[in-house]
């Protein structure tokens, strides 16, 4: 089923994919396409507006993107954002030069005209405002309605012809009526009915798995533990059932309890087909005396690619035995994978037509063999994560799944700094299970994005009872973020962290110092390997 959608022009602006999560949140089908696909993508979706995105160029220079003719040919609401106002303006005949000043952050704008725009609003309001262009005369048929002290067209509007243009950001949220704006834009101004939800993604999305995956096909299911995989297996095993089999490896480099966690939800709890791999002493064995991060990087993601490849020759195996039994043709073999969207918009290939594609390796673990070419079922492909998280919700897993902090391929193994041992895994493992337990007992699970202990390579001077001790160091990371490509460092309180401190050292055998990184990301990243 098509759904109505909002096309988001795709300027190059670091803000375009959450206009589209935006727009999403008020449950419309939002889709980004760069702007010199347009004339391509745009007849092929159920088309209800347009949403220009800012960018870095400026509209006068030579081979500045362009507006592609089809977005006011289409007839549809056609909203510019910053870059896409100019570039709005600047093709309807309007002048936009440099502003003398530019304009950066939180902004008050009047609204001064009469437009479905600002319907409901308040005259004033606080706008988050990045540019350094603005423009100067106004296209023959539009408006101002409204203006801050730098930008006297603040917002422009052609209501005849449902174009409207901001020089503000409303999908941030330092614009706190931003949200309420674009649901005017998508609702009133557009048409659109509300049709993206999780209850009907759920539903369309199964029955199309059942549809690719016909009557006798078997799907194989790579499980990590992470939200994505868990979401894409459970809509894989609502459409097939028993015809699903997932393969978790266990390699040893996971948090406290995990393995356990993952076979107990997918297999006691859904009733999946699960084979867990057990090959801890496989991996450990690779990372004997690696202490380089990239080199252990490539050892576990090779031995990950191994275990994974061996268990699905397995399952083919076993398949094409009992089909031979039953003297009846191999049944085909598919493979689901949580992709998500944006890893889709950044591979760029929009080839949605070729559903048999060879998958590619990662450079980390979790990457599949090269030359594995089954044929992709992909159910996320079109999802932010946050609308996959309230899709693991509506489909009934547990919090601790759905709310999961990201973890990365290689686990443990990177959060052990220098060489990974058994017995440095167990003592990382339970001074992170503490650090967690009394995050989440004080409730800032949920207000951080990434949380975990680090074990360094190095041993400090300590005093316990009379004596002293030479051991350990713990070094903890809280950090919140959206994106994962910056991130801040998390102002956890001190009396949480005077806990976990005093719990780890007393309760960890070998640690007798417990450190708390302060720093953001950049300068640091978020793992310390
Ligand atoms: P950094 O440390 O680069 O991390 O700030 C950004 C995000 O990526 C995760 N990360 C990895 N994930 N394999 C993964 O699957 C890796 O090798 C890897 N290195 C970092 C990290 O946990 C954070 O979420």
């Amino acid at each position: 089923m098509q759904h109505d959608t909002i096309a988001v022009l795709d300027y190059g602006s670091q803000y375009s994919q959450l206009i589209c999560r935006r727009v999403r949140e008020a449950n419309v089908y939002a889709e980004m396409i760069s702007w010199d696909r347009a004339a391509e993508r745009l007849p092929q979706v159920k088309l209800k507006g347009i949403i220009l995105s800012g960018g870095p160029a400026s509209v006068y220079e030579a081979g500045a993107p362009a507006l592609p003719d089809i977005v006011l040919e289409s007839g549809v609401p056609v909203l510019g954002i910053c870059y896409g106002l100019q570039l709005l303006a600047h093709a309807l005949g309007g002048h936009v030069a440099p502003s003398a000043k530019r304009e950066y952050g939180s902004a008050e704008i009047e609204v001064t005209g009469k437009t479905r725009f600002f319907g409901g609003q308040p005259r004033q309001q606080q706008v988050w405002m990045s540019h350094g262009d603005r423009v100067e005369r106004l296209p023959a048929g539009f408006e101002t309605v409204a203006r801050s002290r730098n930008s006297p067209c603040a917002a422009i509007a052609n209501e005849d012809r449902s174009l409207y243009g901001l020089q503000f950001h409303p999908e941030v949220v330092h614009t706190p009526n931003g949200f309420a704006l674009l649901q005017n834009f998508v609702g009133p101004i557009c048409g659109c009915t509300g049709d993206w939800t999780s209850g009907h993604f759920i539903e369309e999305t199964v029955a199309g798995i059942r549809a690719q995956v016909g009557p006798d096909g078997r799907v194989i299911c790579g499980l990590s533990g992470g939200v994505d995989s868990a979401v894409a297996a459970t809509l894989v095993h609502r459409a097939v059932g028993e015809r699903l089999t997932c393969i978790f490896v266990d390699h040893g480099l996971l948090r406290a309890g995990e393995a356990e966690q993952v076979v107990d939800t997918f297999e006691r709890h859904q009733g999946m087909r699960l084979v867990a791999a057990d090959a801890k002493e496989a991996f450990l064995d690779d990372l004997d005396g690696v202490t380089d991060p990239e080199a252990k990087r490539k050892r576990i993601g090779a031995r990950f690619v191994r275990v994974f490849e061996e268990e699905t020759d397995r399952l083919l195996e076993e398949s094409v035995k009992r089909s031979e039994e039953r003297d009846d043709s191999s049944p085909k073999v598919f493979l689901a994978q949580g992709t998500l969207y944006p890893d889709v918009i950044e591979s760029a290939s929009n080839d949605d037509s070729a559903n048999a594609r060879t998958i590619k390796t990662h450079h980390n673990v979790g990457g599949l063999p090269e030359d594995m070419t089954f044929e992709l079922i992909e159910p996320l492909r079109m999802l932010f994560k946050d609308e996959v998280r309230r899709i693991g919700e509506e489909l009934g897993l547990p919090e601790e799944i759905v709310w999961r902090h990201p973890f990365p391929g290689p686990g443990l193994g990177i959060r052990i700094l220098g060489e990974v041992t058994w017995e440095r895994l167990e003592m990382l493992r339970q001074a992170d299970r503490i650090f967690l337990d009394e995050l989440r007992a004080a409730g800032f699970y949920r207000q951080t994005s990434q949380v975990f202990a680090v074990l360094l390579p190095v041993q400090t001077v300590g005093v316990m009872g009379d004596g002293r001790t030479y051991a350990n160091v713990i070094a903890l990371r809280a950090v919140t973020t959206d994106d994962f490509m910056t991130a801040d460092w998390a102002q956890l309180p001190y009396d949480l962290l005077a806990r976990v401190s005093s719990r780890i050292v007393n309760e960890v055998d070998g640690v007798n110092r417990v450190v708390y990184d302060i720093s953001s990301k950049p300068p640091a990243t978020i793992e310390w390997e």
